[in-house]
């Protein structure tokens, strides 16, 4: 290493070999090289529309830019490989690029500081994600709307406590999950709005003083507006932080489906069977079928977390403006988006490919009282108060538990031992089914609510994924 630094001026000692080493984001930010082109090529055309340097030197320095975008997309590895030593990638590109071109390369910086320039790259760079993120969310409720459609009418027990409490249908259940994606997907839309800002022209922290035209590189990037403060624009990474926050929040919840999910596949639940596609087997237990794929949503949601603690940290102590404990908000932002794009494809691919074991959750709600609450509802239909008719179910469900029964399984004259108000046409009125019928409250499980729900919920899907498209 050691060849002379592009910033070497002040002092002629050759700096440290550790330092290099401690020093150095190239192995991580190298991921950035499009964007850093991108604002480098903003950058030159505006200098040049300002007349801070000659129309020629910035087509010379256009050209080198090119050039250099080229040799890294015939072969990145390749580029990486040879430029492994250098300190990031914002120099790798300068030192090449002074390389093709000469001394003319030197102008390229004028009126700019990495600092300004780090934080164009990681915006321009995590719209691009965000946008990604979005398309990967829709998929998912378009894969939720899918089987919500097919299960509408499968009844299932729904639990609180993880204990049997009401009748719900199986499409209510994957619509819950389809609205907190929902809420997801517009927590990634509305935070792209904060990364769309343009901190290029912020210099090192004070802004400079060339002529420059920051409105003209914001339209060229394809930036709503140029941030409004300099010393702000550099050390800001509120829109890191934010990503890692919705990225947290959406990977929690695809954790909670997985949990419910490995819960499911359990033989003792036994609601779902796992495709041997997305199942794995033991090395030493020759029956077992393993649900790896939730167990690992469930994992990687612990690292996405550990990431939006680490970048808080990283910023909580920090002073106006640029210090370089700002680089450390890269690989933690890096691997939290890798994560999330695995973790949502699978999670879409992983639910396709279940199967439903409709007979055995047939057979679940009629074990444990879930028609309870209807039984007392039947009561004050006939003007019981809610608490007196809650009291004579209580007893009914006692009674039944100790004499192994079910509420159908009583004849007209055990109601009666309960409440004399109950009549033969309370066994129709707590059919399962009836019991979940009859919830057509707004929001409420019924299946015709879910069917409606559903269709209103495809048409608002169409319309994301259109917004989505016109901004990729
Ligand atoms: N690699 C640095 C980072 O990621 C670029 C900015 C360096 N600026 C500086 N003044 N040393 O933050």
């Amino acid at each position: 290493m050691n060849k002379q630094k592009l910033w070497a001026g002040r002092s002629t000692t050759p700096t440290n070999e550790l330092l290099d080493e401690f020093n150095s984001s190239f192995p991580f930010d190298f991921v950035l090289w499009k964007y850093d082109l991108r604002g480098s090529k903003a950058h030159v055309q505006m200098l040049s529309d300002t007349k801070i340097i000659s129309y020629s030197d910035a087509e010379k320095i256009l050209n080198g830019l090119n050039q250099v975008e080229k040799e890294i997309e015939k072969n990145e590895k390749l580029w990486f490989e040879k430029n492994k030593n250098e300190e990031d990638v914002h120099m790798a590109i300068e030192r090449r690029l002074t390389e093709l071109i000469g001394d003319t390369a030197k102008k390229l910086h004028t009126a700019r500081s990495r600092n300004d320039q780090v934080a164009t790259d990681l915006r321009l760079w995590l719209i691009n994600e965000n946008l990604q993120t979005c398309d990967q969310i829709i998929d998912l409720r378009k894969v939720l709307l899918n089987l919500a459609e097919r299960d509408s009418n499968q009844i299932l027990p729904g639990y609180t406590h993880l204990q049997k409490a009401q009748p719900i249908s199986l499409g209510h259940y994957w619509m819950a999950h389809y609205e907190r994606l929902s809420r997801d997907f517009e927590r990634f839309n509305e935070i792209r709005k904060r990364v769309n800002n343009n901190p290029l022209g912020s210099g090192a922290l004070a802004g400079t003083t060339y002529p420059i035209d920051r409105d003209k590189t914001t339209s060229t990037l394809g930036f709503s507006s140029p941030t409004k403060n300099s010393l702000d624009a550099v050390s800001d990474r509120d829109f890191v932080a934010e990503h890692h926050f919705a990225s947290t929040l959406l990977i929690v919840h695809l954790s909670q489906l997985a949990e419910e999910l490995i819960i499911w596949s359990t033989d003792e639940f036994n609601f779902i069977k796992l495709d041997d596609q997305f199942a794995t087997g033991s090395s030493m237990m020759p029956q077992k079928k393993n649900p790896d794929v939730p167990e690992l949503i469930r994992g990687k949601s612990g690292r996405v977390l550990g990431n939006l603690q680490s970048i808080l940290v990283v910023l909580k102590g920090l002073p106006l403006a640029y210090n370089k404990d700002l680089q450390e908000d890269k690989e933690a932002l890096f691997d939290t988006c890798k994560t999330i794009k695995l973790t949502l494809e699978i999670t879409s691919r992983f639910l396709e490919s279940i199967k439903i074991n409709n007979l055995r959750m047939d057979e679940s709600v009629e074990s444990g009282f879930l028609n309870a609450t209807d039984a007392a509802d039947y009561l004050v239909k006939k003007n019981i108060p809610f608490r007196e008719a809650y009291y004579a179910v209580g007893r009914a469900v006692q009674y039944c538990t100790e004499n192994d029964k079910s509420l159908a399984d009583l004849t007209i004259n055990e109601w009666k031992k309960f409440h004399e108000k109950f009549e033969e046409d309370v066994a129709s009125h707590i059919s399962l089914r009836t019991c979940l019928d009859n919830r057509k409250s707004y929001g409420g499980t019924s299946p015709d609510n879910v069917k409606l729900e559903i269709s209103k919920a495809r048409e608002i899907t169409e319309r994301d994924l259109e917004s989505i498209k016109k901004q990729r």
